[in-house]
């Protein structure tokens, strides 16, 4: 059964795909978006840098004219800084549910997983360090309450809370916030978000422009709209009645209403140590690696080229072939998505030696040759003049149901598996027509499996799809659980497309004798 989750997400990713098309498509590019709201943030923060005045004393009177005195740049600068900083935390949590409710957060995604956690505790804890150096109400607020967390941690002799009353606060400390916000802690983020990527291969930081561009003006428009603005400067003898809180940064402090500080700990460390354990509950099984067979294997590289989790390395040959090198796969970062063997030109199912078709990399599980002998046997099988092989990727949709007399679905571990002259191969052999479906586009389950398989079509990836393939009775369409309906209607036209195209060529072919 369909999780009710990942169903409802689907939905949503498919209502924006026909609002924004799928290359612009928001939600499969919130990753991107946080890395452009964050460029956002610090250009606008390096221009409040320049007139902000990091003294006790001096900040909130600075802060003030920025917004009023030069209101039709600084202002807008400080609310593009505000807007995006929140733009970016609501980006960060939508991408992180996104993973979740696509399944695509355990197994070999753990790393990226794991190391997505704490880059949220440095944007937040980022974000709170930057409405203290406003040194308004709020601030004063966020000082004391921090304080009050930071002394529950036995980590520091002393109270730091007591700095908050009266006239003690410390200048010092205040410099030290100054340099945490426009030094330390960015350069924490960067560091974590390289981290963050370091398995991952192809990782695209920059969201396509028109999704940049309208991201901005929206960002424009509200500064414009609602600038940012500052609440009362801070005195700390005094209780101020009403604070209007940035809920995606300080939502931690009005916990604090309700527990102590120890307790606030207990709830929020508790929240992340969960979100950390969360890839092994349960593990995801994974199938076993791919592995190479040297005597096939010429060393190209393509595979390594085209694996998006960085699993097959190219290394110096050492089986004493005329090659110069061997590529190996460390089986930990392996996701068993098969897409290196659509890479291996030794996939080729025209090439056999003593009929069994054995390729530089394959999957133990569903080797290539399993699969060309399924061809082969269903080929023989299918009756009608429309024989259709469909080639699908198990994580896109379930095919089963499309099996029928003249309709046989060889199922792949990602479409991207597939190799191009398999296509060729089908249709050489007796297939009418064959019927290509994988995961929406901009939305591979292995990353890039789609794209790749895209590229081999139009001859921009090796091994390609030669021209003498057919073209007219090949079919590639997208689809994710949701769209079984589309899949029904797509396949039901393309099945009367490939029975006209075989009635048409019959008759020509009665009027070549008849004549
Ligand atoms: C500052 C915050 C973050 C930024 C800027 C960010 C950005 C990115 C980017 C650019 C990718 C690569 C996407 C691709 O090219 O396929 C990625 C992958 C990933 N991120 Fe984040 N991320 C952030 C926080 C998080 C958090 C908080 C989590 C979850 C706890 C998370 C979980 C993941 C996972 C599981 C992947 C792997 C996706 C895949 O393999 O398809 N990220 N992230």
């Amino acid at each position: 059964m369909m999780n009710p989750l990942k169903y409802a997400y689907l939905a949503v990713e498919g209502w924006f795909n026909v609002a924004f098309g799928s290359e612009w498509n928001p939600l499969y590019n919130m990753g991107r978006l946080a890395f452009f709201f964050f460029w956002i943030v610090l250009i606008s923060g390096l221009y409040l840098f320049i007139f902000f005045d990091t003294s006790l004393s001096g900040a909130y009177a600075s802060v003030e004219a920025i917004t009023y005195e030069q209101k039709y740049f600084g202002g807008v600068m400080r609310s593009l800084h505000r807007y995006a900083s929140d733009a970016a935390v609501i980006t960060i949590i939508l991408h992180m549910f996104r993973e979740f409710a696509l399944g695509r957060y355990n197994g070999v995604r753990w790393f990226s997983w794991l190391t997505g956690v704490p880059t949220l505790w440095f944007v937040i804890t980022l974000g709170i360090t930057g409405y203290w150096l406003v040194w308004d109400e709020l601030g004063l607020y966020v000082a004391m309450l921090s304080s009050q967390l930071i002394d529950a941690l036995p980590l520091i002799p002393g109270s730091m809370a007591r700095n908050f009353v009266g006239t003690q606060v410390s200048d010092r400390f205040f410099t030290l916030m100054a340099f945490l916000h426009l030094l330390g802690q960015p350069l924490l983020l960067v560091f974590a978000l390289w981290i963050h990527v370091k398995r991952l291969s192809f990782v695209k930081v920059n969201p396509p422009r028109g999704l940049a561009v309208g991201s901005l003006l929206a960002m424009l428009a509200l500064s414009l709209a609602a600038p940012a603005v500052s609440h009362g400067p801070a005195n700390s003898s005094q209780v101020t009645a009403v604070l209007n809180l940035d809920w995606f940064y300080l939502n931690v402090y009005p916990l604090m209403d309700y527990f102590s500080a120890g307790e606030t700990w207990v709830i929020t460390l508790g929240i992340t140590f969960f979100l950390m354990v969360l890839p092994w509950l349960p593990p995801r099984k994974e199938g076993p690696a791919a592995e190479v067979h040297l005597d096939h294997c010429n060393g190209c590289e393509q595979c390594a080229d085209d694996c998006p989790f960085d699993a097959i390395t190219v290394q110096a040959r050492t089986d004493g072939a005329k090659f110069e090198n061997e590529v190996k796969v460390n089986p930990d970062l392996c996701a068993s998505c098969g897409i290196c063997v659509g890479s291996c030109p030794s996939s080729n199912p025209f090439r056999s030696k003593n009929d069994l078709l054995v390729t530089g990399i394959d999957m133990p599980n569903n080797p290539i040759n399993d699969i060309r002998d399924e061809v082969d046997s269903a080929i023989a099988r299918l009756k009608g003049n429309n024989k259709i092989i469909v080639m699908g990727c198990e994580n896109a949709l379930d095919f089963s149901s499309l099996e029928a007399p003249n309709m046989h679905v060889v199922s792949l571990f990602c479409i991207g598996m597939m190799p191009a002259t398999l296509v060729e191969y089908a249709l050489a052999h007796g297939a009418d027509g064959v019927f290509i479906s994988g995961c929406r586009t901009g939305d591979c389950f292995f990353r890039y499996g789609n794209v790749w398989m895209d590229e081999r079509f139009d001859g921009e990836r090796q091994p390609i799809l030669r021209k003498r393939a057919d073209r007219s009775r090949i079919k590639v369409f997208r689809a994710a659980e949701t769209d079984s309906k589309e899949l029904y209607k797509e396949i039901a036209e393309f099945e009367n497309y490939i029975q006209s195209l075989s009635e048409s060529n019959s008759s020509e072919q009665s009027e070549v004798v008849d004549a």
